[in-house]
């Protein structure tokens, strides 16, 4: 018996960020939604813990303990009682290193899988706390559609979305480090004051209308400026897809993926076409918001 989970990729869509905590982190104001790109966790019986990886980019991904899905098995098996004896591969389909939190949906992915497979029937509550455990944005990828997340993210309020918003997302030539980025929003942002991260009330507004135009007005990432810095080229993709019509470019997240809100799914097979043709990112890929969150299949 095996049990499979398909677990979305996100974008944030405002990114506020405070300045760092004593333990390091940085208090968040982070509007995540849930983009239809999925990777797919399976959960196998197995001897011992073992990872496996498919897709394009699975080359980059770690296949030891290390691995975000590996810590979440043995953190649910430590609470029951149990050895992580599991095989757990991983479909990749989101990508790596990219500001998309692959890895934590890996990790969602797995907890759930792991779950149904151990009969452990952990509760809601349960989950998320392993989840934020495990990192600020993994909570956000078990429950996926849209939420707010303050603290450092791991705290989440669901958001309403009353319509659906088209993606394109550049995939970059290499990846950025979270840690990096945030290190170079503390250099860029010394002596100076940085405020409270605080959620925009129009782009929530803008949210639950379903209203591309007010959303696309809204969009802000704290980071993108360290992004760019790391990674200067960015600006370059995010200048070909504005050239091509989209409504807003921004970095996702960390970065290194850029992304590209359009007024349709139309709007987006262009933006995509246009942002290919540019040379300027690896690959584009389009989807819609938001996504259901980690689903048993
Ligand atoms: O929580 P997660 O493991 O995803 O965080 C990775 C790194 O990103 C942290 O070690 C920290 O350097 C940075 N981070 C941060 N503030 C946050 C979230 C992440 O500084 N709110």
């Amino acid at each position: 018996m095996s049990v499979t989970v398909r677990v979305p990729a996100k974008v944030n869509v405002q990114l506020a960020v405070g300045g760092a905590r004593p333990d390091g982190f940085h208090d968040l104001a982070n509007v995540f939604l849930a983009v239809g790109l999925y990777d797919e966790v399976t959960a196998t019986p197995a001897d011992e813990l073992r990872i496996t990886c498919e897709g394009p980019d699975a080359g980059q991904v770690p296949l030891d303990r290390t691995n975000l899905a590996a810590r979440a098995a043995i953190a649910l098996a430590a609470r029951h009682g149990l050895a992580p004896d599991v095989h757990l591969h991983i479909a990749k389909d989101i990508p790596v290193a990219g500001g998309m939190a692959g890895g934590s949906a890996d990790a969602a992915g797995a907890l759930l899988a792991c779950d149904t497979l151990w009969g452990t029937n952990a509760s809601r509550d349960e989950l998320l706390g392993i989840c934020a455990e495990l990192g600020s944005d993994v909570p956000f990828s078990l429950v996926g559609g849209a939420a707010l997340g303050t603290g450092r993210g791991e705290r989440l309020r669901a958001l309403e979305v009353g319509g659906t918003f088209h993606w394109v997302f550049a995939v970059a030539d290499g990846g950025l480090s979270t840690p990096a980025v945030y290190g170079e929003f503390d250099r860029l942002n010394e002596g100076v004051r940085v405020p409270e991260p605080v959620a925009s009330q129009e782009l929530l507004d803008a949210l639950a209308k379903g209203d591309a135009v007010a959303l696309a007005a809204a969009v802000s990432n704290d980071l993108q400026p360290a992004a760019l810095s790391l990674f200067p080229s960015l600006s370059d993709t995010l200048e070909a897809g504005r050239a091509a019509g989209a409504l807003a470019a921004l970095v996702s997240g960390s970065g290194p993926t850029t992304a590209f809100l359009a007024r349709d799914a139309d709007g987006a097979a262009a933006v995509a076409q246009a942002l290919l043709a540019s040379g300027t990112c690896r690959t584009a890929r389009v989807a819609p918001s938001p996504a259901p969150g980690a689903t048993v299949l």
